[in-house]
């Protein structure tokens, strides 16, 4: 498991080889993909890195059956074949190249919210409570089961995308039209009222947590990718609740299998009890994007940061 190696630390840029920054593809987070994908390329030939773009899993195809290259950097974002749900971890595994980030398994795992959770429920890590919504299930004994107000979300979508909070019956049937115009199954979970926070992981350790304060409800598709008035305060929190939030994240990420760097997504409710949402196993690298500010804050500047996470690819 991943989890059991050592990390390698170099100094000699030629110790990768020729590095696959490999971007873009064909999910609907290509445009965020090619953003993170030109920082890493940038960061990575400004310390001497034989780093390449490659667009996409077709022409990375090409590229592995040609032996161009001797590791990738896999900066893709996305699910069913995007980059970051197991197949192109699957592929590389297939041709022996290394890889960032998580295997398939941890990959396959955290691409689907309803089995993360069930491994940390059988782990005892906190996760808010929930239920799985199959296509003919009574939603109505669902919401009683969980307990009004409520959160439907997609199991395996990202960006926020389908997400909604039903604080009444009333609401109920809007959600779940939302949820299921995307593929795969529906969950209903527990809305945890409180803070925000989400903890990148690099290596083996995990990074100052990120308060995310959006200026609406909550940290939607809009807060995300388009409003200047989301905060986000770094560290999150202070003292033993930042450095029990950060060791909880670390668990989690191992517990699903994870390794490498990612993101740990968590809500704190107003009694200060942390609650696991999910694994991001392939965040963004834009100039707004979380881990690189978590890093700053811990001193790890983004060239740096590209390194050590290359370096988990040894
Ligand atoms: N159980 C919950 N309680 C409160 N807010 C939630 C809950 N689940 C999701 N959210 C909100 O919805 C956002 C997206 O949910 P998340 O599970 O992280 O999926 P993704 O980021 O993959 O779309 C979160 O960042 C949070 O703002
Ligand atoms: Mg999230």
């Amino acid at each position: 498991m991943t989890t059991a190696r050592r990390l390698l630390r170099v100094s000699d840029p030629n110790r990768f080889g020729r590095v696959a920054v490999l971007m873009g593809g064909s999910s609907s987070e290509r445009d965020v993909s090619l953003d993170s994908g030109r920082n890493v390329v940038d960061a990575l030939r400004r310390r001497g890195v034989q780093a390449e773009p490659v667009d996409g899993i077709p022409a990375l195809v090409t590229a592995l059956v040609e032996q161009r290259f001797d590791r990738v950097f896999n900066i893709l974002h996305g699910q069913r074949g995007g980059g970051e749900d197991g197949v192109v971890q699957g592929l590389l595994e297939a041709f022996r190249v290394p890889y960032t980030g998580s295997d398939v398994l941890g990959s396959a795992l955290s691409m689907d919210k309803i089995r993360t959770k069930q491994v940390w429920l059988a782990l005892d890590l906190p996760t808010p409570r929930y239920v799985r919504l199959a296509p003919n299930d009574d939603v109505r004994a669902a919401v009683r089961s969980v307990g009004l107000p409520v959160i439907v979300k997609p199991a395996s979508e990202g960006s926020s995308v389908g997400v909604s909070r039903v604080l009444s019956e009333a609401e109920l049937p809007d959600a779940l039209a939302l949820a299921r115009r995307y593929p795969g199954e529906l969950l209903m979970e527990q809305l945890i009222d409180g803070d925000e926070l989400t903890v990148a992981v690099l290596g083996r350790e995990a990074l100052p947590s990120i308060r995310i304060v959006p200026a609406g409800a909550y940290y939607d598709y809009h807060a995300k990718y388009v409003a200047e008035t989301t905060q986000y305060i770094c560290p999150g929190l202070e003292g033993k609740a930042e450095a029990d939030l950060r060791a909880l994240a670390l668990r989690a990420f191992e517990a699903a299998g994870c390794g490498g760097w990612g993101r740990v997504d968590v809500m704190r409710d107003r009694a200060g009890a942390n609650f696991l949402l999910e694994v991001n196993t392939s965040p963004g690298m834009t100039t707004h994007s979380l881990v690189p500010k978590a890093a700053r804050a811990a001193g790890i500047e983004f060239g740096e940061l590209v390194w050590r996470v290359l370096e988990t690819s040894l």
